[in-house]
């Protein structure tokens, strides 16, 4: 069987049509304008209403994905919703999204806190390349702003809401992701949490009297795991994949705070500029942030079939998750030669590693056989 490759051919976006400024949170806490800017580089971010629930902005984006790719609902084979707010504690919201879009395939949520979307992606590459699947939807869709507390000027400032989706489909031309690397530390998990409404503290009038229903949030914890593990995990990635950050035409971080992207450019040594940030405008929309970022960095033209994209996410988890990949596009004649070009050296890069590794395998087996018969 011939390889196969996970192409991204669509994408969409959905933001909910209310804004909330930062000038509106100064007169619902005590914060201002200044501080959030300086301190997250967020200016205002969307709040779902009644009329907009996960479900139903989860299919707006994916109806603008799918739109672009060219396909329609009976083309799909899987539908992969990260999210950590659905709209029901059950049934997976992933279920109304299959629905309302009128697809007859498989459809699971995926929770993995912000980091959600990019390990969606991966698990949609590995059902594309086993070839038990030829078109993924994959959506991140969040309404965060359900479980924060809006006296809590620690939280509410930082998340809005909205969704993003991509198609992934089935190719023999060499591109998609070229190298991933998915993380978890348990040990952090109560530094971001929602401690109530879960099998440990369910439903209660105690959970409600003691706002356990909100996100509790460590904030120097999650900022200093983030600055540490962003950088980091790019640079697993990258290494991986055999490039450099200078072959990356454009790094999309997790939009959670400037200054942690900031602190991230410099440990790479990458000009600001090359990671694309759109946090002023939604906030933190955590599973939902990479994707209406992908999607609104195409638009802007600041990404386009043929480059090479770099993702990170991290959150809730504590996880991390990055991904190098080829972008594709519903174009099938764009850029396939220099995608080709790429793989061909990234994966044989990726085996002289790991004849490397082999060899030195061998070549240490043999000596502890001759340590053993010479009885050291
Ligand atoms: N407005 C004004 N002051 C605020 C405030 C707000 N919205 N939120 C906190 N403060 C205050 C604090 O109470 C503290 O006051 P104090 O010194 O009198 O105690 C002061 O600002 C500094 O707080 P600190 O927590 O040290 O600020 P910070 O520079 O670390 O910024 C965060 C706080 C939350 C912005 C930052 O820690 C952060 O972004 N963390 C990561 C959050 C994140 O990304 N979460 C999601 C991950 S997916």
């Amino acid at each position: 069987m011939n390889q196969r490759y996970a192409r991204i051919t669509g994408w969409g976006k959905y933001a909910p049509k209310q804004v909330l400024t930062n000038f509106d949170l100064e007169k619902m806490v005590d914060t201002s304008n200044e501080w959030i800017v300086e301190r997250t580089g967020i200016r205002e971010r969307r709040i779902a209403g009644p009329d907009e629930p996960t479900s139903y902005i989860s299919v707006r984006a994916a109806q603008d994905a799918m739109q672009v790719a060219g396909i329609t609902a009976g083309d799909l084979d899987l539908i992969i919703v990260a999210t950590s707010s659905p709209d029901y504690l059950l049934p997976p919201v992933s279920s109304q999204v299959q629905d309302m879009l009128g697809a007859k395939c498989g459809a699971f949520q995926l929770v993995a806190g912000c980091t959600g979307w990019v390990y969606g992606l991966v698990v949609a590459q590995q059902f594309i390349q086993t070839g038990a699947y030829k078109t993924i939807l994959v959506i991140g869709a969040e309404e965060i702003s359900k479980a924060i507390d809006y006296t809590d000027r620690t939280t509410c400032v930082l998340f809005g809401d909205g969704a993003g989706a991509v198609v992934v489909q089935a190719s023999e031309t060499p591109t998609g992701i070229l190298a991933f690397e998915l993380g978890s530390d348990g040990s952090g998990y109560e530094h971001l949490i929602v401690p109530g409404l879960g099998a440990i503290r369910p439903a209660s009038h105690e959970v409600i009297d003691q706002k356990l229903n909100y996100i509790r949030m460590n904030g120097r914890e999650v900022f200093k795991f983030a600055s540490r593990v962003l950088g980091r995990s790019l640079l697993n990635v990258l290494a991986q994949a055999g490039l450099s950050p200078s072959d990356i035409n454009l790094f999309i971080p997790h939009q959670a705070n400037g200054r942690i992207t900031e602190a991230a450019a410099r440990l790479m040594g990458v000009p600001e500029d090359r990671f694309f940030m759109n946090i002023d405008r939604y906030g933190n929309t955590s599973a939902a942030s990479i994707p209406i970022a992908l999607c609104e960095a195409i638009e802007q033209g600041r990404a386009k079939p043929g480059d090479l994209i770099a993702l990170v996410g991290f959150g809730a988890g504590l996880t991390w998750a990055s991904a190098v990949l080829h972008l594709g596009g519903p174009d099938r004649s764009v850029a396939m030669t220099m995608a080709e070009e790429l793989f061909l050296i990234a994966h044989a890069k990726y085996l002289a590693r790991r004849t490397m590794g082999a060899v030195q395998g061998l070549a240490v087996d043999a000596l502890m056989a001759v340590n053993e018969r010479l009885g050291r």
